[in-house]
């Protein structure tokens, strides 16, 4: 049966604040969904890190930097949601280590509509020509998770890296737990003109420069 909408479950009607978590997809436009450029679109404010507010300021729309701020986005998304459309704009697919959770938790009052994008483990399984439906993710963000546990257990496992959990440490890690036989494969600035995506076999691994934005799959060799 169809439910009245805002009727959830027989609950009594009540007009909450709301807000949209838009998945941006690896970066590149071709890679944004229609839904997602609808929502941009329609939107008075959008708030997200300088990469993605920068991708969008042809929209032309107020924007709001939360480069580490979380704290100041609950507070501005409290003061603000009832009076102006935001959308919080996200890397990839916002059910996939994103701030949704965060938001969630600490923003119970509000509504929020999660617009799904292309992550960049399923981009990058797609130019390697690969399913991605056996393999572990590990995010490196912020926390180590799990990381000798994953790459013992499965024959792929994606991490997700960040300023700190470099490549080059990932891979001095992994020769330290015994991994010499593993591959890396980078993934650099997916989906973008300088996208590069290189495989080196652990045993021959050199530390070099890798651009901040990368997406790494230990694999078996
Ligand atoms: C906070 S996590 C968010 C992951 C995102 N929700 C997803 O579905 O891909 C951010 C990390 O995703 C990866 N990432 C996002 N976009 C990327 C891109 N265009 N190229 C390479 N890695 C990317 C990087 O490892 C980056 O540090």
């Amino acid at each position: 049966m169809k439910r009245p909408k805002n009727c959830e479950r027989n609950l009594p009607m009540k007009k909450k604040a709301h807000i949209y978590i838009v998945g941006m997809g690896p970066g590149n436009p071709d890679y944004l969904t229609p839904k997602a450029k609808e929502i941009i679109e329609n939107s008075d404010v959008l708030m997200g890190g300088r990469r993605h507010l920068k991708d969008t300021r042809h929209y032309g729309k107020e924007e709001r930097s939360i480069e580490g701020d979380f704290q100041g986005v609950v507070t501005y998304i409290q003061e603000q949601a009832a009076k102006r459309k935001i959308s919080v704009l996200v890397s990839g697919d916002p059910g996939f280590y994103s701030m949704l959770g965060y938001l969630k938790r600490h923003l119970q009052d509000i509504e929020m509509d999660v617009i799904p994008g292309i992550s960049s483990m399923s981009y990058l399984s797609s130019r390697l020509g690969e399913t991605w439906h056996e393999d572990a993710y590990v995010s490196l963000h912020g926390k180590e998770e799990h990381l000798q546990q994953a790459v013992k257990n499965k024959n792929k496992v994606f991490v997700l890296t960040d300023a700190t959990h470099t490549p080059n440490e990932l891979a001095k890690a992994l020769k330290d737990y015994g991994f010499e036989n593993k591959m890396m494969i980078v993934g650099e600035n997916l989906s973008y003109e300088e996208e590069k995506i290189t495989k080196i076999p652990l045993k021959e691994w050199r530390d070099r420069q890798w651009s901040n934005l990368n997406t790494v799959v230990i694999a078996d060799e």
